[in-house]
């Protein structure tokens, strides 16, 4: 008996070792009604057996964390007409909410929707506005909302209109991008802080009451470690949030540059993607702490229509 627990512990720890905490098993896991397949890549997984629009047992609960947290971004498939109402209802079994800036995204229409939920659209509405963020363009890769003090840890994303082709959404594992490190630059970074600049969305617009920053080292927004403890699996990962202005706390310019452009090559190697093509009905969690995210554009006579939760995070341990 002692022996198989043994023997147990050490398998698992190999497992651990060799493959890092947040690697996909290669098997599907099913707990009672709810089934996750993690996809073939270092991150992302399908989790079958929920229904958006009911509340969620507190056994599902714990089972929809645990594999959130082995596998960094859940897709829930199929999940038609769940209404604003509900997808709040869902996010916040995970989570209290951020709600949108009074003076946010959400125009014409859709005032009417609750606060918790941010409109990411390309429609035109009656008055001539946008209904909601991002446009059609490519959304660079970017952490959602790092340039705050308490980040989001995820964010739900659900699908109500997509194009026929284009607008898909990428996702870096973060933990594997730390841990493909050399260990010489693992110990350059490990005190060293960046700044998150604040002034620009991932698609480039400058924000309301920003002006441009012409020198990173004086760009604006929250300064986090490099390296970041992820509060729930304790594991290190690398935390970049945005290319564009981001500083590095302390070191010349041009090498804040040269090490910024080498982590930033490492976490966006394909090796480390999964890419969500999107059907009508897909709803995904992804935890925002331990990936970064990109946007293809895609044709803007076509009509694309999300709406996203937000769920508050906490402070960026180093
Ligand atoms: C976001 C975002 C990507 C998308 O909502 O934070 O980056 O696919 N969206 O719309
Ligand atoms: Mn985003």
């Amino acid at each position: 008996m002692v022996f198989w627990l043994y023997a147990l512990v050490l398998s698992t720890k190999e497992h651990l070792n060799e493959k890092g905490f947040a690697m996909n098993k290669a098997t599907d896991t099913t707990n009672g009604g709810l089934k996750v397949v993690p996809s073939q890549n270092l991150l992302g997984a399908d989790i079958y057996g929920v229904n958006l629009k009911l509340p969620l047992s507190s056994e599902d609960k714990q089972f929809i964390e645990k594999a959130w947290a082995d596998n960094l971004v859940l897709r829930f498939r199929g999940q038609e007409n769940v209404t604003p109402q509900e997808l709040t209802q869902f996010s916040n079994a995970l989570g209290d909410l951020d709600k949108r800036p009074v003076r946010g995204t959400v125009n014409g229409g859709y005032n009417d929707l609750p606060l918790e939920i941010n409109v990411i659209s390309n429609i035109i509405g009656d008055d001539g506005k946008p209904i909601g963020g991002l446009g059609s363009y490519e959304a660079d890769w970017h952490t959602d909302m790092s340039y705050v003090d308490i980040p989001p840890k995820g964010c739900v994303l659900y699908s109500v209109e997509i194009p026929p082709t284009g607008g898909n959404t990428s996702f870096v594992n973060m933990y594997e991008a730390y841990n493909r490190l050399s260990d010489k630059t693992k110990q350059k970074i490990a005190n060293l802080k960046c700044i998150h600049d604040a002034s620009k969305n991932s698609t480039g617009e400058l924000r309301q009451g920003f002006t441009e920053v012409t020198d990173p080292r004086n760009a604006v927004g929250a300064s986090h470690p490099l390296v970041r403890i992820h509060p729930v699996t304790q594991q290190k990962c690398l935390f970049l949030g945005r290319r564009k202005n981001a500083y590095i706390v302390g070191l010349p310019l041009n090498e804040s540059e040269e090490l910024l452009d080498e982590l930033w090559a490492a976490s966006t190697d394909p090796e480390l993607k999964w890419t969500q093509v999107w059907q009508l009905g897909d709803a995904i969690l992804w935890d925002n702490r331990c990936t970064m995210h990109q946007r293809d554009s895609f044709d803007a006579s076509s009509r694309r229509l999300m709406y996203r939760t937000q769920i508050r995070g906490e402070l960026v341990m180093g």
